[in-house]
C-alpha cells in the first residue's frame, strides 16, 4: 500500500459550494494541491469574475436557494468534465443580524430563510448530486457548526455586535450534523459516502478588527486562539479521498476543542 495515494485526488472532480467564501477557498485549493479538477459555485462568480487558477479549474454561478441554479450547475460541471466524486456542501445564506437576530424578535420569515440557508442547501445539494454519484460512488461533505452542537455564549456577543450568532443558524446547523447521518445511511448502498466537518471559530481576517471579541473566541477553546481558514482544509481534503474509504456518517471537529470542555 502506498500511503500517499490514497491522499492523491488526480482524476476526481469536486464541487465546493460557496467556494468563494473564506472556508470554500481554502477548500478548493486544497483539493486542487492535491490533483483533483476543482469547480467552484457562488453567487459571486460571473463571466468576468472568475476564481484564480490555483484555487479552481472554473467558477460558476450558483444561487444554492434555487433548486433549478443547482441543477443547472452539477449538469453543466458533468457535462465539461464528465463525472463528478465529490461535493463539498459549504455555502450559506441568510439568518437574521441586529435585532433580528434575537429569538424574542425574529420573525417567520427570517427564521424560515435562515434555516434554509444552513440546513434546506445541504439537503438539496444532496438530493440532486446523488443521480451523478449513484453508478460510481462518490464522497458528500456538509459543513456544520460548532453552534449546531452547543449554543453560542451570547454573553460575548452583545447585542449590537455584527458578529451576532441567531438562533436559525445553529439550528439549522445541528440539523445538518442529522441530516449527514440519515443520508450516509440511506446512499451507503450506492458506495456514496456522508460525512461532515464542524469548524469552530474561523472568523474572516476583515471581520478580525474587534480585538476584544477575537480574543473572547480565544479563550473559549483550549488553543487560545482562532482558526485559520488553512487549518479546515486538512479535514474535508481526507473526507474527500481515498483515505477514509470506509469512513461514513462521522463528523471531524475543527474547533481548537471549544465543544470538548
Ligand atoms: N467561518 C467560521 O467561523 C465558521 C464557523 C462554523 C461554521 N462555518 C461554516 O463554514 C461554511 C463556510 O463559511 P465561511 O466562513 O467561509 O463563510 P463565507 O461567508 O466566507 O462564505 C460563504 C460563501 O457563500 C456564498 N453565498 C452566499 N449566498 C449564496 C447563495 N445564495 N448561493 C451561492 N452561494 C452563496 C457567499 O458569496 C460566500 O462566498 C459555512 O457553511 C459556515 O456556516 C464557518
Amino acid at each position: 500500500m502506498n500511503y500517499k495515494e490514497l491522499f492523491d485526488m488526480t482524476n476526481k472532480v469536486c464541487i465546493v459550494t460557496g467556494g468563494a467564501g473564506y472556508l470554500g477557498s481554502a477548500c478548493c485549493k486544497a483539493l486542487k494541491d492535491f490533483g483533483a479538477t476543482v469547480v467552484s459555485l457562488d453567487v459571486l462568480y460571473s463571466s468576468e469574475n472568475q476564481p484564480s487558477k490555483e484555487e479552481a479549474d472554473l467558477g460558476l454561478y450558483c444561487d444554492l436557494a434555487s433548486t433549478d441554479s443547482i441543477k443547472e450547475c452539477f449538469s453543466k460541471t458533468q457535462d465539461i468534465f464528465g463525472r463528478i466524486d465529490v461535493l463539498v456542501n459549504c455555502g450559506i445564506f441568510g439568518a437574521g443580524y441586529g435585532k433580528d437576530s434575537r429569538i424574542e424578535f425574529m420573525d417567520d420569515e427570517t427564521w424560515k430563510k435562515g434555516i434554509d440557508g444552513s440546513l434546506g442547501v445541504t439537503f438539496r445539494g444532496i438530493r440532486e448530486i446523488v443521480p451523478y454519484m449513484k453508478e460510481n460512488g462518490g464522497s458528500i461533505i456538509n459543513f456544520c457548526s460548532m453552534y449546531g452542537l452547543v449554543s453560542p455564549d451570547l454573553r460575548i456577543y452583545g447585542p449590537d455586535n455584527p458578529q451576532t450568532n441567531p438562533p436559525n443558524y445553529g439550528a439549522g446547523k445541528a440539523g445538518v450534523a442529522q441530516l449527514t447521518r440519515y443520508a450516509a445511511c440511506s446512499l451507503a448502498k450506492y458506495n456514496i459516502r456522508v460525512n461532515a466537518v464542524t469548524p469552530g471559530p474561523f472568523p474572516k481576517p476583515a471581520n478580525a478588527t474587534d480585538s476584544e471579541f477575537m480574543a473572547s473566541l480565544g479563550n473559549k477553546n483550549m488553543l487560545g486562539r482562532t482558526g485559520k481558514n488553512h487549518e479546515i482544509a486538512g479535514a474535508v481534503l481526507l473526507l474527500a479521498s481515498d483515505a477514509s474509504t470506509y469512513t461514513t456518517g462521522s463528523n471531524i471537529v475543527v474547533d481548537g476543542g471549544w465543544t470538548a470542555w
